[in-house]
């Protein structure tokens, strides 16, 4: 059984309380660290464990940390990311609404390293349910002493508030999301200045997924180096993973970065093999915007070694044979799947979500979707599969943010590793003109 840090107390009755939490050993990173520990002790604990941003990009949360401007003399903000509206993710609201503490807990502790005096939470409006269940973990925190003025009779004082999106999925990206936040259309910002220099209000901000800022608990508790010690190479720790598609079990699993992604796939402990006795065609490893990769690159990199979830090991081979950890949405596709059909899925979501301020992701997105369409529905021609790509590559880095690239990778990656699946619509496409 691999070690969980973030979902050991998952089952424990009663954890979504204050007293349950606590009883388990919850805020004891609060004390800690604001009793033992200056706030930059806390930012090289997170710098030594290795952790790396959870929400996608993988980016070190210590080094993100170390940018924040602390020369300006404006108020600092943590605004941690809960908008979770990758397809296929859903990690971030089972660890909210099952354990709502860790997320305040954590924010805490980070915001305590950062200097921060006022954090937010933003959070899809999706999940209002969830932010319910958040504010109420707030509640009972500023009544415990956790939260307000003077937390635990140090001078550090926090207030932390839930702020809830409108379902939008560009207010995932952090810059639309703090315009959002600062009341303003989600359209995401040019940068530089990043939001560590010119954040929200203008002011020096870190904004971290949800997972990342739970994860800072166990680092303070048992320490950055062992921390670090769990996992492979530069992948540390544990890592929530959304398991859904054709599986025996879906469901959200913690593991330890490095299990091999066959274990993942066929073990007992986690998804427990493909349904109905089916065999295995592609998984997209990472939430819907990265690249597809059918069963021979997924089990095994080009160069033959077993392929493990690691970030390193998803992306090994780049985008010719490789993919992506991203924010850990796996989905799995048996033998019966159609690449075409989730890829038409797919880009419908990114053509309704893209915010329209770029041309090439504002027009690409829709022009991705009617080609789809006609593979889809048996009017597509065989010119149509070199125009798809030729779309896909005009979108790709030509944007402001990433949600173009996003919808780019994963047309590329289908039409690079399922062609066959392609010109099989085409060809049926031809017999149903026929008839
Ligand atoms: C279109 C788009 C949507 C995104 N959605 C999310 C999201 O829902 N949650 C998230 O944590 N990061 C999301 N990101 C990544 C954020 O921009 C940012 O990298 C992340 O919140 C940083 O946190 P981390 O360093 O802890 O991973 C999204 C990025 C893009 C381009």
């Amino acid at each position: 059984m691999g070690r969980k840090l973030l979902l050991e107390h998952i089952n424990e009755p009663g954890i979504q309380t204050f007293e349950v939490y606590r009883k388990k050993g919850g805020y004891a990173s609060v004390e800690k660290a604001l009793k033992t520990m200056k706030p930059d002790d806390v930012t090289e604990e997170v710098k030594k464990s290795g952790l790396r941003g959870r929400g996608g990009a993988g980016f070190p949360t210590g080094m993100k940390w170390s940018f924040i401007d602390k020369k300006s003399e404006k108020p600092r903000y943590l605004v941690c990311n809960a908008d979770e509206s990758e397809p296929g993710t859903f990690k971030d609201r089972y660890l909210m609404e099952k354990i709502p503490h860790a997320l305040i807990e954590g924010m805490i502790t980070s915001s305590y390293a950062l200097g921060a005096k006022t954090s937010y939470i933003y959070i899809r409006g999706e999940y209002m349910y969830v932010a319910m269940i958040l504010e109420k973990a707030i509640e009972e925190a500023y009544a415990k002493g956790f939260l307000g003025k003077n937390i635990l009779g140090t001078d550090y004082s926090l207030d932390l508030y839930v702020h809830a999106g409108a379902g939008a999925y560009i207010c995932g990206e952090e810059t639309a999301l703090l315009e959002s936040l600062e009341g303003k259309r989600g359209n995401p910002r040019l940068k530089p200045p990043f939001p560590a220099v010119a954040g929200l209000y203008a002011c020096p901000t870190v904004v971290n997924n949800v997972e990342t800022i739970a994860a800072v608990v166990p680092i303070v508790n048992m320490g950055g180096d062992e921390y670090s010690k769990i996992g492979v190479g530069k992948s540390t720790g544990t890592k929530l993973i959304s398991a859904s598609g054709h599986i025996n079990k879906p469901g959200v699993y913690e593991i330890e970065l490095g299990v091999p992604v066959e274990e993942f796939i066929y073990s007992e402990e986690y998804c427990g093999g493909i349904w109905k006795g089916r065999k295995l065609k592609a998984v997209i490893a990472g939430g819907s915007s990265v690249p597809i990769l059918p069963t021979d690159l997924i089990l095994k990199t080009a160069k033959g070694e077993p392929r493990l979830m690691t970030y390193e090991s998803l992306a090994d081979g780049g985008f010719a044979t490789g993919t992506m950890l991203g924010s850990g949405g796996f989905i799995v596709l048996d033998e019966t799947a159609s690449v075409v059909e989730n890829l038409y899925t797919f880009a419908r979501f990114y053509h309704h979500e893209s915010c329209g301020q770029c041309s090439p992701c504002r027009e690409g997105t829709g022009w991705m979707e009617k080609i789809l369409h006609r593979f889809r529905d048996g009017h597509a021609k065989k010119e149509d599969i070199d125009l798809l790509w030729d779309v896909q590559r005009k979108i790709e880095g030509n944007t402001i943010c990433p949600l173009g690239d996003a919808a780019a990778w994963p047309v590329a990656s289908a039409i690079r590793h399922f062609r066959k699946e392609f010109e099989e619509a085409v060809m049926n496409s031809l017999e149903l003109a026929h008839v």
